[in-house]
This record gives structure tokens, sequence and C-alpha cells, in this order.
């Protein structure tokens, strides 16, 4: 099958978040398979120091706006990734603007999505299948039923949305889409695919359109149904309920792996795990100056690497943490940056608690993967969370994740049962600080008792959440696509 993944995020060329690693891996994994994927992402300014980028002869006019097409490749591996050149839209700082969005994200968007059928186009293939991911590329669905709907290359090309996080849904302006889309749409009509409560949707009209709709997880597929996590659509995804199913998300163990993560030096395995003592220790070093509280095994290390939204719930240690930081019972590692009560709120108490919590603000790809090897558990308290990687990287090193009991951390994370010994993480549901102390407290208490923190640990670094599971999923949610037509 020919697959062509449309994205606004890609690891190692641009990437935010989760969105990154899964447009990556997803690929590898459909290649590994023997399909045939194709990447296509906008040229950010971001992108321009790497040199594995060629340019090419295709060059397209969209919107009356310049496109010239570059190549490029995921790292170790042929599968091409094409770079849309369009310094009018792309040629800025950072992928979506912050913190409110670039006012134009609309046509950045919009012209990504035209541009992947015209590449097609140009390049003569027939994709079976358009793979499409939240609201940025979810207008690749309209205009494979619309504008695409009766060329030749696209008669037989099925087109697939994934819904990462239906809370950002790409609200445009009803007059500006309609200008550069020639889309037509009546105000006021309920019944349109475009509009939702009257405005221009995009992730709406992405599921209208779509042949299947994938969320990333099961149970995120089971909580868009309803009020309390559809964000809004969750009458929309009922009606589409025939076409929507769960997946979960899968890893590229070939970068997330102790044995060899080329992010860190000190490496380990399930048999020997001295690497991560070691690496442990010289985290803690890097972080905090203080000498006298280095004692390797004195204090567990909890670590954070995250966006920080409202989505990740760390509103929820504002009134948990401090005590058990004041009381000297835990050390706290955190990176991330995002919205600013969050970035305040970690660096008042790291002045608060010199040598027992560091925050770093901002991204860096490096440390993320120190902390989620060497630290001893791993926060996500999420409010929601669709699916979530760090859960999953985590467990790979040993991390312990201490999840709230929602979205594709319930997917992933069971309980440890101190009596059976079965388990790969520590869960709460409630969305309250006091069930988030329980659950560290209940971290600090394992920690302190070898025979159920190695248990625990072995638990975790056993889990197989490969991207080869999810790919293969994947696939077999497109052929039945095929099939059926
Ligand atoms: P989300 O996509 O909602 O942010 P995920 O858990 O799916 O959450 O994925 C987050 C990805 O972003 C992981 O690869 C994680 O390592 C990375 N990440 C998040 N924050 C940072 C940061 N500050 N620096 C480096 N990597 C980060
Ligand atoms: C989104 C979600 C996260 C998910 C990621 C990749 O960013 O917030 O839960 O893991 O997409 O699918």
């Amino acid at each position: 099958m020919i697959i062509l993944l449309a994205s606004a995020e890609l690891d190692h060329f641009a990437k935010v978040g989760g969105l990154a690693d899964i447009s990556a891996a997803l690929p590898r994994g459909w290649a590994d398979l023997s399909h045939e994927p194709i990447v296509i992402i906008p040229k950010y300014q971001c992108i321009t120091d790497f040199t594995e980028i060629h340019s090419t002869n295709i060059e397209f006019t969209i919107c009356n706006l310049s496109v010239r097409v570059f190549k490029s490749h995921l790292p170790e591996s042929t599968i091409s990734v094409y770079l849309l050149e369009c310094d009018e839209l792309y040629d800025r700082p950072g992928i979506y603007g912050n913190p409110d969005g670039y006012e134009d994200n609309d046509l950045r968007f919009y012209v990504l999505c035209k541009a992947a059928f015209e590449l097609m186009i140009e390049l003569n293939i027939s994709p079976d299948v358009i793979s499409a991911h939240d609201y940025h590329t979810a207008l690749l669905m309209p205009l494979l039923k619309i504008d695409y709907a009766r060329h030749p290359q696209f008669l037989n090309t099925k087109g697939v949305l994934t819904i990462h996080n239906a809370q950002y849904q790409g609200w445009y302006d009803n007059e500006r889409i309609r200008e550069f889309s020639h889309w037509e749409f009546i105000e006021k009509d309920s019944h349109s695919p475009f509009l939702f409560h009257d405005h221009f949707n995009a992730l709406y009209s992405g599921i209208n359109f779509s042949d299947a709709i994938i969320a990333v997880s099961p149970g995120y597929a089971n909580e868009i149904l309803t009020e309390e996590y559809g964000a809004g659509l969750h009458e929309v995804f009922n009606n589409n309920r025939h076409k929507l199913s769960g997946i979960l998300n899968g890893v590229n163990y070939g970068l997330w792996n102790p044995s060899d993560d080329c992010h860190i030096n000190q490496h380990f395995t399930i048999l020997d795990k001295s690497g991560k003592v070691q690496g442990r220790k010289f985290l803690l070093q890097s972080l905090f100056d203080d000498e006298k509280d280095l004692l390797p095994d004195s204090l567990p290390v909890f670590g954070i690497v995250s966006r920080f939204t409202e989505q990740k719930g760390f509103e929820l240690l504002e009134d948990c943490i401090e005590n058990c930081l004041k009381d000297k019972k835990i050390r706290l590692i955190v990176l991330g940056s995002g919205d600013a009560r969050y970035e305040d709120y970690f660096s008042r108490i790291q002045n608060s608690f010199p040598g027992y919590c560091s925050y770093t603000r901002g991204y860096d790809e490096e440390l993320a993967h120190r902390i989620l090897a060497y630290a001893d558990f791993f926060l996500m308290p999420s409010l929601f969370e669709p699916c979530g990687l760090t859960q999953l990287y985590a467990m790979k090193y040993g991390t312990i994740p201490i999840v709230r009991h929602v979205g594709g951390l319930k997917d992933t994370i069971e309980d440890f049962n101190q009596i059976q010994l079965i388990g790969n993480g520590i869960t709460f549901s409630e969305f309250t600080s006091s069930a988030l102390l329980r659950a560290i407290d209940m971290a600090i208490d394992i920690y302190g008792n070898k025979s159920l923190m190695n248990p625990l640990i072995d638990n975790a670094m056993h889990c197989d959440y490969s991207i080869h599971k999810t790919a293969i999923q994947y696939i077999e949610s497109f052929e039945t696509l095929k099939e059926r037509h």
C-alpha cells in the first residue's frame, strides 16, 4: 500500500510533542511491513540546519503563493520526506506560533494539505490511503472528497483522520477559508459538514469527510463520545461512531531504549541495571550542586518532562508536592515549558527547595531522555491524555509512571499489586491533589522496599508497546476500508 502521511510535526525535523514522534514512527512501522509511506511537512525555519535536504524541481502555486518542494528522508531509512518551502507561511520561529498560534494558521495548514495532492500529481503517485493527523491536516479529507474526488489518481484513495487531541480544532474565519478553498457553505446551515455552531471548524470538517477516524488509544476513542472528554464534539463523534476506532500509539524502540539510546551515556538492560544507578547519580550531580544530598539511594527521584498546558494536570501538584519537598521525602526534576502559570510555579518551588527541586525551562531532547531514563518515578497527573508516550518511554527504562487513570494512561498503566507483584505503575483516579498525594506516598513506600520496587521495575521494563503492533493495526484498518469500496 502507498500511504501518504501529512503532519504539522515530524520527529527529527520539527517537534513540539508526541504528534512528531508518532508521525515519524508510524511510517517506519508501515515500511517494516513492506508498505510504502511518503511523508510531507512544511519546511519551517527551524529545519534549515539539516544538510540532508535536497531541492527538487517541483514547484507549484497555491493560493497565489509559490511553493517549492525539497526532499529528505527519515534518518536511517529510505522513507521519503517532502518539505514545502513557502517563506511567506513557514519562515518564522516555531511551528504554531505561541502562545495563541499565528493568525494565518488557517492558510499555513490549508496550503500544506493542498500541496500534498499537488505533489502526488507531480510525482504521478496514487496513494491507497491519505493519513491525516489532527486539525492541521484534517482538511485533506474534504480536499479528497471534493476537490480531487474525480481526479483519476485519487479515485481509489481512502482518507483516514487520526485524532491525537480533540481539544485543538482549528476554528477558522468563514470568509477567509471560503476565499482560499472555494468550498461552498451557507452560514446558519446546521447540516453543513464544515460549520460547527456556524463557524468553520477544521477538525469537524475532517471528521465528516473522512472514511475512517482513529483515536490514539481505545480508551480515548470511548472518552471522546462523552461530554466530559469530547471537547464539545462528543455528539459529532457519536454520529460518526460507525467509522471511529481506537488504536494505541507505539514506541520506536530504536530511539527509546536503555541499551543504546544515543542521548544517554550510561546504558543498561533489564539484567544489568548498574548503568541506571550511575546515570542517576550523574543526572543529580548535573542538576544540583550540593554534594551532601547526593547519596544515590537516599531519596526517590520524581521526574516530569512535558508541555505545560492545563491538559497535563500539574495544578494538582500545587497542593501536595510542596509538602513532600518540605519533608525531604523526594527530589523533583522538571523539564518543560508552556503556560506561564506552570513555568512560574516550577520556578517558585525550585527557589523554595534548593537541592530538592530542579526546574529546567524549555525544550531539551537530551535532558528529556536523561530524566526519562534515570529518574525513579515519572509523574503524569493528566486531566485528560489521548495516549501519552512518555509513560511508555519511562517504562522501558524502569522509571515507574505515576499516572491518572484516564485515556491512554488507563490503557497502558496497570496499578501495581503488592501481593501478586503484578502491574507496571501507580495509578489514581480522582482529579484531586489528595488522590495524587496518596499515589506519591504509595510510590515512596514501594521505593523503600526493594522486594516490591525491584519486581515493579522489571514489570515495567518487560512491557512491549512497540510501534510494530500499532502499524499492524493501522494497516488492518486501511485494508478493511479498501475491501469495502
Ligand atoms: P504530548 O504530545 O501531549 O505533549 P506525549 O507524551 O504524547 O505528550 O509526547 C510528548 C513528547 O514530547 C515526548 O517525546 C517527550 O519526550 C517530548 N517532550 C515534551 N516536553 C519536552 C521538553 N521540554 N523537552 C524535550 N522533549 C519534550
Ligand atoms: C497528543 C496527545 C498525547 C498523544 C500524542 C501522540 O499530543 O496529547 O496524549 O500521546 O498526541 O498521539
